[in-house]
């Protein structure tokens, strides 16, 4: 299986993505910064991937102030809580992993660095493990809304890459793979970064599951030629009424499926649910860089001084969610109580 990222004690190794599939490097981070670089850059991306490299981020971070004096300490590890938090806006992933580690760190300050640095190693490597756990949980309860001989379209990569490993969307893929059935994945190629294109696509490859990659503009011809018996992508936030965002262009893939009558599934860890927002509207959407637009591979493809908008997101209303795939359950009708329900919160 695919490792997005791999922890070594006092180092963490980062798969660059934005290398895949031409090539397969890990970068190696042994500082706190340089993990939120990777984060910023996108050389670890999708949402639980960058949960779980923030975590082990602060790990690096606190070994760093190895002889800092004591009274400083406390401030220097919660600002470096804070630029981590600032690497990315939209996936709470990555906030929720930042708390939880900040709530460790609390309830272990007092101790010698050893001991401080080693409980902030096995909280970061739970957050890991959980999420490999979660996934596949995923992957079975999601695996019951595949039918045998599917057609599936996915938009952006919530795969393995995009997780501490085996995914949400694309792990109720592999799930049903596994159980024997005969799937076709439809690969949105997710422009402008190409997510679909270069990792879904070479996800897809690597495991041998049967895939086509379609441009982006190609999902509504196919679902009007009844190629596609559902859409299934993952999240990076999800607010409490159940809208969801995720990578720019799943909005109008839901918006097809609608009226085409397709089921449209999100797939996402309980992580990723932001039960703080009343809806999507609270979601802060990231903006990019225009030249992610302007350029395709180093290579300008664009006038000069082109204008551009480039949201990295956009927000599915809940109405046009059949079904959240969590690792609680399936949550279908996503809706305030029903979220509520399933994440047993009363
Ligand atoms: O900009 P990215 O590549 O981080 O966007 C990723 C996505 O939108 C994924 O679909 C989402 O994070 C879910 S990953 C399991």
């Amino acid at each position: 299986m695919i490792k997005p990222i791999i922890w070594q004690k006092t180092k963490l190794k980062i798969l660059d993505q934005r290398r895949i599939p031409l090539a397969v490097d890990y970068i190696i981070c042994s500082t706190c910064r340089e993990v939120a670089e990777c984060i910023g850059n996108l050389s670890v991306r999708g949402a639980p991937a960058i949960g779980s490299a923030a975590a082990f981020g602060l790990v690096l971070g606190a070994q760093e102030l190895k002889g800092f004096p004591k009274e400083g300490f406390n401030h220097a590890f919660r600002e470096k809580a804070s630029n981590m938090l600032q690497a990315r806006p939209t996936a709470v992933n990555l906030s929720w992993a930042v708390e939880r580690m900040l709530r460790k760190y609390e309830s272990i300050k007092e101790k010698d660095l050893g001991e401080l640095t080693g409980g902030l190693e096995e909280e970061a490597l739970t957050i890991y493990k959980e999420d490999i756990v979660g996934n596949k949980k995923i992957g079975q309860i999601g695996s019951s809304l595949i039918p045998e001989g599917a057609q599936i379209l996915t938009h952006c990569n919530a795969g393995a890459l995009a997780t501490a490993g085996y995914g949400t969307a694309l792990g109720v893929v592999r799930w049903a793979v596994g159980q024997g059935k005969e799937i076709h994945v439809y690969v949105d190629e997710t422009r402008p970064v190409l997510q679909g294109a270069r990792l879904t696509a070479w996800e897809m490859k690597q495991e041998e599951i049967p895939y086509t990659l379609i441009t982006d503009n190609m999902a509504g011809m196919l679902m009007q030629k009844g190629k596609i018996d559902l859409v299934i992508v993952g999240a990076d936030r999800i607010a409490q009424n159940g809208d969801t965002a995720n990578k720019i262009g799943t909005y109008s893939l839901a918006v097809l499926a609608k009226y085409h009558d397709i089921p449209f599934y999100v797939a996402a860890p309980s992580s990723t649910f932001d039960l703080t927002l009343t809806s999507g509207e609270e979601i802060p959407i990231e903006e990019r860089d225009p030249r992610e637009v302007t350029h395709v591979f180093e290579q300008r493809i664009t006038p000069e001084g082109c204008s551009v908008f480039n949201p990295s997101f956009d927000v599915t209303p809940a109405g046009l969610i059949s079904a959240i795939i969590t690792e609680k359950g399936i949550i279908e009708n996503p809706q305030k109580e029903n979220i509520l329900s399933v994440m047993q919160i009363n």
